[in-house]
């Protein structure tokens, strides 16, 4: 017999550090379907998955584009009428003043996080992060070498961010800091106030700061400033993307803006648009469909938000019912970050979740796969099923939970 396996050694450390809890955890509910269990698929922020549907002026925009004939290759930086449509959303809707030459299209937010990081880690970089985060911030900065630090947001307040533990720990190897508003998993808004002080700290210590909005109009009881518009003289990254607002995750268009004064990011942006050369090009029928949608009309939201502020509302409440869990309140996204008394029930949370999934079928996903400092002892659940899906993955998360109380 030939030997056919490969040389020891094989894949690099690098690829071994990756992780994504909130895909890694279906791997263990896709076996317990395969044996026939039923599973209630709590853990991804995808919208289409249940009864959210597309607007119909984007599907009608996309198949337009492809019959129109626009499948070839586009420019790496994204088509001009996509550019200049998202100066004019971020204009109209966000209060932001940016310039189409400082537009690149990605396709989704995920790339442009590991285009910014493979521009600006080098070895042992830090990286300021929410902790709890959206992994792909921790795994894209450990990935080129770097580390994730992860600040203290503080769970009794909202899940606001701690300005002082940030201050603390900026470093002279803090290559950049991360805000994610409305937050991803906390569904946190920070207040502007907070925004002004993540601000003034970049400005203070010169540091880059990004910006994630892509849950920009996804909010319940107020809304969320755009970072760029209170910053005056501070360079701002900002990140954002159709996937969530647009319902089209499935399409992977995003962007990323440089918003800044005297251009003092030319030199960043000139190294992410090598990077966007050499993948060539995003999406070219989804940025042509961008284009003409992102001047529509966004009256399909209201519907969408009643329906995910009702249940926002019912999976806030009855968690809070259950003996042994509590819930902040989220006030944007689609997404609640409980915390569990693990007692001596659960060693971790991670534990607590594989033993949720196997008894009852319900999957979320591990609070520490979100920062294993601020994220631990908590779990992640997707609002976005209707009520009586939400409904029966209650009951069956308070019979679990309350057992031994
Ligand atoms: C905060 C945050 N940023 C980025 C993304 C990824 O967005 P995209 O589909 O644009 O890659 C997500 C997806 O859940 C997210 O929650």
């Amino acid at each position: 017999m030939p030997d056919n396996t490969l040389r020891n050694n094989l894949v690099t450390e690098r690829t071994k550090t990756i992780h994504y809890a909130i895909r890694d955890v279906v791997v263990a509910a896709k076996k317990l379907e395969a044996k026939g269990q039923k599973i209630t698929f709590l853990n991804i922020g995808d919208p289409i998955v249940y009864d959210f549907e597309t607007p119909h002026f984007m599907i009608e925009a996309f198949c337009k584009a492809a019959k129109q004939g626009f499948n070839g290759y586009s420019a790496s930086q994204g088509i001009p009428e996509f550019r200049e449509a998202v100066v004019e959303k971020e204009k109209r809707i966000n209060q932001v003043s940016i310039l189409a030459q400082d537009v690149i299209a990605t396709a989704g937010i995920s790339e442009g996080i590991q285009m910014m990081m493979a521009a600006l880690v080098h070895p042992k970089s830090e990286v300021l992060v929410p902790g709890p985060t959206y992994p792909p911030y921790l795994a894209f900065v450990r990935f080129f070498n770097g580390k994730a630090v992860t600040y203290r947001c503080i769970e009794t307040e909202g899940w606001r961010p701690d300005i002082e533990d940030i201050r603390a720990k900026i470093s002279d190897k803090t290559a950049a800091m991360v805000l994610i508003n409305p937050n991803n998993p906390t569904g946190a808004i920070y207040p502007p106030k907070t925004l002004q002080a993540f601000i003034d700290l970049a400005g203070e210590y010169r540091i880059p700061l990004i910006s994630d909005e892509v849950y920009d109009r996804l909010t319940y009881d107020q809304t969320a400033a755009s970072t760029a518009s209170l910053a005056k003289d501070v360079p701002i990254i900002g990140f954002n993307g159709l996937s969530k607002v647009f319902l089209v995750p499935g399409w992977r268009i995003g962007y990323m803006y440089f918003h800044h004064q005297n251009q003092e990011l030319n030199e960043l942006k000139e190294h992410i648009l090598k990077q966007a050369r050499i993948r060539i090009c995003t999406n070219a029928p989804a940025q042509y469909a961008a284009a003409t949608a992102l001047h529509e009309s966004d009256a399909y939201l209201q519907d969408v938000l009643s329906r995910l502020r009702e249940r926002r509302d019912l999976v806030w409440n009855r968690l809070n019912e259950i003996n042994g869990i509590s819930a902040t309140k989220p006030e944007g996204a689609f997404y609640i970050f409980p915390s569990i008394d693990l007692q001596k029930r659960w060693s971790t949370d991670e534990a607590f979740v594989m033993a949720l999934l196997k008894e009852t079928g319900v999957l979320v996903v591990h609070g520490s796969g979100f920062d294993p400092i601020f994220g631990a002892g908590h779990f992640r659940l997707v609002f976005l099923a209707p009520p009586t899906t939400l409904n029966s993955a209650l009951n069956a998360i308070q019979r679990f939970v309350e057992k031994s109380h």
